[in-house]
């Protein structure tokens, strides 16, 4: 080897080192310059032909050129080593401009606000707040309330059966009959006043219907209470309910098993007369399938459908409205 070609490794080991982007291409192209058989130890190894005096010179030039190559390599390792050290910061780092997701603010549903709505008008009337199961035994959803075998409600066309014994309850009246007995039980009534309001299902769906609605479900009983105290109360409440003091109610001769007389009651709305629900005086064998006396005890029962009173205060056409979860719908309501 010449002095012409030592004087060319070092830019050359500059340019390759440069070319490298990884450490292992680097490692590569290192064993090129300083590995066993790689230019620099080729050069060291020549030296052995070379004369005595010759030979310090030419080692001391190898030796200053092994030198820069081996800065160049440190130079270009750490430069390698920044960079990905600064790429793998980029990666991990955290915006902390970044402004954060924000929580919509949520709302009651308009069926959930009729329902606080109108628990608290009931309570302040001095009505308890009652709950039942969502899944009723054939007892509590229709024997104990007087609904025979054959009755239509019992058939499969409007009765979500779980079973043969359980049916997701067709109405809030079988929590009447668990208060009741529970009363008895714990001695804490009759005198009782209640309401209970709650999920009820019937194969049903139409702009006016929907297998899932809402009932509230009112109850007294006790010594003296008559038709009268029904229609003041049921009167007194949709009064307070929708801020009309001119607000009429209507009943109609109507049948109820559980009930006796029964009535459907209608309310005044825009000039007519609109169906917001059923009631009338406890029936006797509901009494006897709870263990009240009758003789002793009478009471009224209601129910009203809580959709209905939503869509009359808010001014909804379509039920199916509310269980649709339109955010556009719903947030009309916050
Ligand atoms: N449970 C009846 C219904 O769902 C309504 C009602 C309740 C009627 C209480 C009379 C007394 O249609």
């Amino acid at each position: 080897m010449t002095m012409q070609n030592l004087e060319q490794i070092l830019p050359q080991a500059q340019r390759d080192f440069a070319a490298c982007d990884t450490i292992q291409d680097l490692e590569q192209v290192k064993s090129r310059y300083l590995g066993k058989s790689g230019l620099l130890t080729e050069q060291l190894k020549g030296l052995g032909k070379l004369s005595a005096e010759e030979r310090p010179a030419a080692g001391a030039a190898i030796n200053v050129v092994k030198q820069g190559v081996e800065d160049a390599l440190k130079a270009r390792r750490d430069a390698i080593l920044n960079a990905e050290q600064a790429r793998q910061l980029a990666i991990e780092s955290i915006d902390v401009t970044l402004p954060a997701r924000s929580h919509g603010k949520g709302g009651l549903h308009p069926v959930t606000l009729t329902m606080n709505r109108l628990e608290q008008i009931f309570q302040s009337i001095g009505f308890e707040v009652a709950e039942g199961p969502e899944i009723e035994t054939d007892f509590y959803n229709f024997t104990a309330l007087n609904i025979p075998e054959d009755h239509p409600a019992r058939a499969m066309h409007d009765t979500f059966y779980i079973d043969d014994k359980h049916v997701l309850r067709t109405h809030t009246s079988p929590v009447q009959v668990h208060y009741m007995q529970n009363a008895l039980k714990d001695k804490s009534g009759p005198p009782l006043k209640i309401i209970a309001p709650g999920r009820v299902y019937r194969v049903d769906s139409d702009a006016t219907h929907s297998p899932m609605f809402h009932q509230v479900e009112g109850l007294w009983v006790d010594e003296e209470v008559s038709f009268a105290n029904l229609k003041g109360v049921v009167q007194d409440f949709l009064q307070r309910f929708f801020e009309r003091d001119d607000l009429q109610v209507r009943f109609r001769p109507s049948f109820f098993p559980f009930t006796e007389p029964s009535a459907e009651m209608d309310m005044s709305w825009n000039g007519g007369w609109l169906e917001i629900g059923g009631c009338g005086m406890v029936h006797p064998e509901v009494f006897r399938h709870v263990g009240i006396d009758s003789e002793k005890y009478r009471g009224f029962a209601f129910g009203l459908g809580v959709e209905r009173l939503t869509m009359l205060r808010y001014g909804v056409n379509d039920l199916r409205l509310f269980f649709n979860n339109d955010l556009r719908f719903l947030q009309q309501f916050g």
